[in-house]
């Protein structure tokens, strides 16, 4: 048995839909009894588990032998993980399959990436069954920017910084192969799409796909800063994403491409006009 954390969220959601389309057993641990509901009503086992309550772990980990181990982005992300390593050893769990980050170092400016450098190292101490996936950017978080998007401007802090960009999906189909499949402990992998883009890069693509001129506007980090809080963006969050992409990406530190999701799954990764042109609607029609 397979339990599956961050189920309703993008990864863990399309893993739970992969899994279940194969017919392997797995569980989808929720927080909410209607996301449990919901679950259930697609004829897929569910469990309640908050990371935030122990209490809770123990139950929702029972009988499983292998785990995936994914929680959003939080400033609690370090103790949420690291407990659920903690209650899966308690538990029996003998394998974790982590969803890291390409970026994950102790000394980086970009604090989710600090949180899975700690995870990560925890993990890895664990004594548990443990292999690491280290995706890039996804290309899905280009759905936040799809307002001014629509309206034909794409506003960054990266100026001519790449990230070789990875869509979620192919990050999810990963995960269930490894899950799925012997021969991948101790195992780290860096997961990427096919080639590196820059912003400008990004746009044209966009335009080509959407028939509309989308244009690339670099922010100074300030102002990339201040448009994420006026969207709502914590402050955190905010902080974060300006490093991010003013500081890491925009200075030349992302990964390059790698060839992991073909070598591991047997199909090549999406490239990005694949991307746009399935979530073209969105872009589209957003507001
Ligand atoms: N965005 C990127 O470019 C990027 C790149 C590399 C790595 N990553 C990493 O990828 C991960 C995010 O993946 P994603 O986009 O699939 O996530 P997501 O869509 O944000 O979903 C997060 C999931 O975690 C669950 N969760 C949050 N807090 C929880 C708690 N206390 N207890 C139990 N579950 C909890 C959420 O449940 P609810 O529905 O109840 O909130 C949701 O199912 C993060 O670790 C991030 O650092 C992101």
């Amino acid at each position: 048995m397979i339990l599956v954390t961050g189920a309703t969220g993008d990864i863990g959601g399309e893993v739970c839909r992969l899994l279940h389309d194969a017919g392997t057993p797995f569980r989808a641990m929720c927080r909410k009894q209607e996301q449990i509901n919901a679950f259930r009503e697609k004829g897929i086992d569910a469990v309640l588990g908050d990371f935030d309550r122990p209490d809770t772990l123990t139950g929702a980990m029972e009988g499983c032998e292998s785990m995936l181990l994914l929680s959003g982005p939080s400033p609690d992300q370090t103790d949420r993980e690291i407990r659920a390593i903690d209650a899966a050893k308690a538990a029996g769990v003998s394998r974790i399959v982590k969803i890291s980050a390409s970026d994950s170092n102790l000394r980086t400016p970009v604090p989710w990436a600090q949180a899975h450098a700690h995870i990560d190292h925890h993990l890895r101490a664990s004594g548990l069954r443990w292999t690491i996936l280290r995706p890039t950017a996804y290309m899905q978080n280009l759905l936040w920017f799809k307002d001014p998007i629509s309206k034909g401007v794409l506003p960054q802090t990266s100026g001519k910084g790449c990230a070789s960009w990875v869509d979620t999906r192919d990050v999810a189909r990963v995960a269930v192969t490894v899950l799925t499949e012997g021969g991948h402990d101790k195992a780290t992998y860096f997961l990427t799409g096919p080639e590196a883009l820059d912003m400008r890069d990004i746009s044209r693509r966009l335009s080509d796909v959407l028939g509309r001129k989308v244009r690339f506007v670099n922010l100074p980090k300030s102002a990339f800063w201040g448009l994420m809080r006026a969207v709502g963006t914590s402050q955190w969050m905010a902080k974060g994403l300006a490093v991010q992409f003013a500081d890491v990406v925009a200075g030349h530190h992302a990964v390059d491409p790698t060839s992991e999701v073909e070598r591991l799954t047997g199909v090549p990764p999406h490239d990005f006009e694949q991307f746009a042109s399935d979530y073209r609607a969105q872009f589209v029609k957003a507001a």
